[in-house]
């Protein structure tokens, strides 16, 4: 079972955002380990849940920091957030209806999207405030 291990080349030197992106990390592994396990759908739509919200917050506060710094990434950037954040909608509306684990396909985007997000994207906005 793969799950979001944390490592340096992930950082990007910001502490709140850092600790933003861990916690994403926990949020997402106890999502696959709950799909991995078929724990009962209640349990991972509290997970699910979890996930939106805390995303959304996160994204809220590096779309603040685009307007602080004028970074000019910003609506390709924040498309891609609204594209994770509908996924996990999508996702919750079908734990709701469907008694069935999660699809191995969603799970594999998120921790895609969030690895390989953090590792683009988030990486250019950084290198954009440092210039
Ligand atoms: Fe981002
Ligand atoms: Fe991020």
């Amino acid at each position: 079972m793969a799950i979001l291990k944390w490592s340096p080349e992930y950082e990007l030197g910001l502490e709140a955002i850092d600790q933003q992106h861990k916690q994403l990390f926990v949020i997402i592994n106890e999502l696959i380990i709950a799909t991995e396990y078929t724990r009962p759908n209640t349990e991972l739509l509290s997970i699910v849940e979890r996930l939106e919200s805390y995303a959304t917050s996160h994204f809220l506060a590096e779309e603040e920091l685009f307007s602080q710094y004028g970074f000019t990434g910003r609506s390709e950037h924040e498309a891609e957030h609204a594209v994770f954040i509908d996924t996990v909608k999508y996702i919750r509306k079908q734990c709701r209806i469907i008694d069935a684990p999660m699809a191995p396909k969603m799970r594999d985007f998120l921790l895609n999207w969030l690895s390989h997000h953090i590792l683009t994207k988030d990486k250019e906005y950084r290198k954009a405030m440092l210039n």
